[in-house]
């Protein structure tokens, strides 16, 4: 388990009492899911924020990664979940030229924004990939979501491709 204060120091005061920490069943992750889903704005969604759909993601995909032990990580404050984030190893032999995570969503509850929760949870997710030998992570945000994609530079990613939308075929 790792601490917020670990992470940023002591003066982030009452957020020290955060611990990022993986889920303890597969039912949090689809309530976390869906909370992510639900946050983004409707046109930077792949898929509609439904219950079903949060289920889907989870039962094919986030569920035997985070069994695997792979970083799908919460943010916790006392028993609240206040933050979450989904990473999957992609496989090796899908990998070049190094070991690679994908990351599928991160979501910080609104009155928790802009207090380096994202970021304690992001070195959490790296802490375990640089532990498995992992040290190159991909992840995807719509060009409209202007927050997300200030965040995630902010936090040392960098834009390495585009993915083109048709909406009219
Ligand atoms: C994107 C999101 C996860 C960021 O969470 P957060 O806890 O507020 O982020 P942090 O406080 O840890 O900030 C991390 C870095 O991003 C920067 N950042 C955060 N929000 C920002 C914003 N709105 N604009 C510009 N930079 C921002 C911070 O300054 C920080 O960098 P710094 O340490 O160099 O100052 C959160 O806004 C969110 O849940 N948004 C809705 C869901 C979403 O869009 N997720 C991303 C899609 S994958």
């Amino acid at each position: 388990m790792v601490t917020l204060a670990e992470y940023l120091g002591s003066e982030y005061g009452s957020a020290s009492a955060l611990r990022i920490e993986p889920p303890e069943s597969e039912e949090q992750i689809v309530r976390a899911y869906l909370l992510y889903l639900q946050s983004l704005p409707a046109e930077a969604r792949d898929f509609d924020a439904t219950e079903g759909n949060a289920r889907y993601m989870v039962e094919s995909m986030l569920g035997p990664a985070w069994k695997r032990g792979e970083p799908i990580l919460f943010a916790v404050m006392g028993e609240t979940i206040v933050g979450a984030t989904f990473t999957t190893l992609v496989p090796k032999q899908l990998t070049t030229p190094r070991p690679a995570a994908w990351g599928h969503g991160t979501w910080v509850r609104e009155d928790m924004r802009g207090q380096g929760v994202a970021r304690a949870l992001m070195e959490a997710v790296r802490g375990r990939l640089r532990a498995v030998g992992v040290v190159r992570q991909i992840g995807q945000a719509h060009i409209d979501n202007h927050k997300s994609l200030a965040s995630f530079q902010a936090m040392g990613f960098s834009p390495c491709g585009a993915i083109l939308e048709n909406k009219h075929i």
